[in-house]
């Protein structure tokens, strides 16, 4: 298992280039089992998820091959059982379901069991895919899916209690594309992921209007064929270096941004003091941290336009030590603050109740082991420790290359001093 060892101190200056989304991959993978063509999907990220869904591919009978961002994948005969010690590890192998459901009339998959930042259930997905006409079972842990004689477009709301579901409207959607006649999803998350899903999808022959609102109409075909796809930019691994950049950068520019994709994040950065800059095709980004002038600010998450829990554990990192009193409410997922009792290790000033943190910031935090215990929440503590005084030892660091590829290595072309050790 390794470790990261961040010295903290040295400014972020430089440029590198952000990566393909973790989060528009996953889905995008899991629907080149809707074809028995070839799909080319470029800028996958190299990271762990993706490799679990490479894997489950590949045990499904997909012949998959990698190279540097580029997969290529060839569905011709597909099983219906996702094996469950490659389903167990990540969460987002749920998104098998809705393409191996529609591909094969039947599908397996175990039930996902708990997760860190909360609890995680799969009610809305199979609430959508029962309305195109799936039967259910449950049976020691696993989901099983049928629909002997097809599925059927249905109008189907898929809004939880805690707002839209972004898996369970790529399932559902994904399903609905050869489903006979139209489907309407309701309360669908808009997040620019389940749109690449959807120019993907229709790239394919699927037809799809909507994606991207709150509104998806999907009209059934018979059958999709083969593809070439570019992923769009990770806007949580863009909105990661911008708050490293904050926090300890003086001029830091990220190359492949999405500025559309980046509002909430930028919005939040610049409320906190620091100054964002676009390039005019909105692709290019440079932060500058600013000394001086900056301030607590009050943030809740929010369905995409709004601000992304998936940034929430990094923007409490820089308000941390940031002067003043910052007030910060997870409402999509209200128990994900694991991060704030390590930083309280290193001498944050933070405390968590019932879903929002009340952070007041200090001058400097000071280095301490510390345990990541999720993907967003190790990247807190990396960030949380480029200031720090002293040597920071983040273990467990196989959480953050589950979603940021050559964090380190990008670490280091920014300057910082930060190094990968194997922890015995
Ligand atoms: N929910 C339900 N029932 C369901 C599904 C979800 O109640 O059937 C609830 C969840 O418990 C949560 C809320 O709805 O409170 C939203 O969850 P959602 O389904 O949107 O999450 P997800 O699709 O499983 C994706 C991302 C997460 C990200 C969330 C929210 C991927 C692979 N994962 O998960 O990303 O936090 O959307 O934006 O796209 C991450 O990258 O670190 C990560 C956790």
């Amino acid at each position: 298992m390794d470790k990261l060892i961040v010295h903290g101190g040295p400014t972020l200056r430089g440029t590198i280039n952000i990566s393909g989304s973790k989060n528009a991959s996953l889905p995008i993978l899991a629907a080149s089992l809707l074809t028995a063509d070839d799909c080319i999907i470029r800028r996958v990220p190299d990271v762990s998820d993706t490799n679990y869904m490479i894997q489950i591919l590949s045990a499904l009978g997909a012949d998959v091959e990698r190279s540097s961002g580029t997969v290529r994948i060839t569905s011709a005969d597909i099983m219906d059982e996702a094996p469950y010690e490659l389903v167990r590890r990540m969460r987002a192998s749920i998104c098998v379901m809705g393409p191996l459901l529609a591909r094969n009339g039947r599908c397996v998959v175990s039930l996902p069991g708990g997760c860190v930042i909360g609890d995680r259930p799969v009610d809305l997905h199979l609430r959508g895919l029962e309305a195109l006409g799936a039967k259910i079972e449950f049976e020691g842990g696993n989901i099983t899916l049928t629909a002997k004689d097809g599925l059927r477009g249905a109008e189907i709301d898929l809004r939880g209690t805690h707002g839209p579901t972004v898996l369970g409207t790529d399932n559902v959607m994904m399903a609905a594309t050869l489903a006979e006649g139209i489907t309407v999803i309701e309360s669908a998350a808009a997040e620019p992921e389940v749109l690449d899903l959807a120019n993907f999808l229709n790239a394919m022959g699927a037809k799809i209007t909507g994606a991207g609102t709150r509104r998806i109409v999907i009209e059934g075909v018979k059958e999709l064929h083969g593809v070439e796809h570019t992923v769009i930019p990770d806007r949580i691994e863009a909105g990661t270096f911008m708050a490293a950049a904050a926090i300890a950068g003086e001029n830091v520019t990220l190359r492949r941004v999405c500025r559309d994709h980046l509002k909430a994040i930028t919005a939040a950065i610049e409320a906190s003091g620091h100054q964002v800059d676009f390039n005019e095709d909105g692709d290019i980004c440079t932060v500058r941290r600013s000394e001086g002038k900056t301030h607590g600010v009050n943030l809740v998450t929010a369905p995409f336009p709004g601000y992304p829990t998936d940034m929430q554990a990094q923007m409490t990192a820089l308000l941390a030590t940031t002067p003043g009193i910052s007030v910060i409410k997870d409402t999509i997922f209200p128990q994900r603050f694991m991060h704030c009792a390590e930083l309280k290790r290193m001498g944050a000033d933070i405390r968590v109740d019932n879903g929002t943190a009340v952070v007041h910031g200090v001058a400097r935090l000071s280095a301490a082991p510390v345990m990541a215990s999720d993907l967003r929440a190790s990247a807190a503590l990396v960030l949380a420790a480029l200031t720090a005084k002293g040597s920071t030892e983040i273990s467990r660091l196989y959480h953050i290359d589950r979603g940021y590829e050559q964090i380190d290595e990008k670490l280091l072309m920014l300057g910082a001093n930060v190094e990968r050790v194997k922890d015995h």
